[in-house]
């Protein structure tokens, strides 16, 4: 299927995907079946983006650390925290566990986990003097990176009593997260994803951020496809089996509208200053249907 020949084995060499086994018992309907979808116009993934089970272990082996991280944070938060002190408990606990929390000094980014509270979407700098407040909404997305594999997940967090709006907010954005994950089937689109959240999102009121979105994910942070999170059913990247991405919604109570912290050039607020949250899984496109790598 591919333009370089050296990735096309005959039926008997090893496949391209690194599992061992002959081309005509691994990839070859696979690859014959993408082909059919590229002639036909559609848009599908190269071989560099399908993983194989190695790079699934390895990626689930990432998500383990995730996610005791995030419970500790879990464990932790609460009003009079600060969030520079989330981010310390996180990093020694990602480093503790042989693995490197990715953000810190990605593009410069200067702490090594993103946390962002209340109008504040995403990328918000962890910070001594941001002291959490009772009736906070907050975000805390997390990446690792173990033997080479990034992990990316991220939770919200309801400080103390917060109001029905954002508890409201909170709620839906994970029900647009589990409806987007749902959506996935392989030989489908990144498209549909878009479309189950945007239905969900639009039906309580609010929108979807579509500066930002979700991305494949692997041996490196941000790969194809880009997932935007209020796409169309049935357009873009077509899904197969072995590809890996995050499902990370940002719901706004407002507007979708967002702008860039001039200050840090990192933190992404609400335009209109409404309510923000987020949910990311990452998951990987199975045979059958979708399996959650790092929640
Ligand atoms: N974890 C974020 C994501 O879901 C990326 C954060 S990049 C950083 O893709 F530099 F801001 F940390
Ligand atoms: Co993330
Ligand atoms: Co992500």
């Amino acid at each position: 299927m591919s333009s370089c020949p050296s990735d096309q084995p005959g039926r008997n060499d090893p496949c391209w995907c690194g599992s061992g086994l002959k081309y005509k018992k691994c990839h070859l309907s696979f690859d014959e079946r993408l082909e059919e979808l590229r002639l036909a116009g559609r848009q599908v993934p190269p071989h560099s983006l399908i993983k194989n089970a190695g790079d699934l272990a390895g990626i689930r082996a990432s998500a383990r650390i995730n996610a005791g991280a995030l419970d500790l944070v879990a464990r932790h938060i609460a009003p009079g925290v600060t969030t520079g002190e989330l981010d310390r408990l996180a990093c020694t606990y990602i480093t503790d566990h042989h693995a490197v929390p990715a953000c810190l000094n990605y593009n410069g980014f200067p702490k090594g986990i993103c946390i962002s509270v209340n109008n504040e979407v995403c990328h918000g700098i962890p910070d001594d003097g941001r002291v959490l407040q009772e009736g906070d909404i907050v975000n805390v997305d997390c990446t690792t990176i173990l033997g080479g594999y990034f992990a990316d997940a991220s939770r919200m967090f309801c400080i103390g009593r917060v109001s029905q709006q954002a508890q409201q907010l909170v709620d839906v954005t994970l029900e647009c997260m589990r409806l987007g994950i749902e959506a996935i089937r392989p030989w489908g689109t990144v498209g549909d994803i878009g479309e189950a959240v945007n239905r969900c999102a639009r039906e309580h009121g609010y929108s979807v951020v579509t500066a930002l979105g979700g991305h494949g994910v692997g041996k490196a942070f941000h790969e194809e496809p880009f997932v935007n999170h209020a796409a169309k059913g049935g357009t873009g990247m077509v899904l197969v089996p072995g590809m890996v991405l995050t499902v990370e919604p940002m719901i706004n109570a407002g507007g979708s509208d967002v702008y860039v912290d001039e200050d840090n050039g990192w933190t992404i607020y609400t335009e209109d200053g409404s309510l923000s949250a987020q949910w990311e899984h990452t998951v990987a496109v199975t045979e059958t249907g979708v399996e959650i790598l790092a929640r």
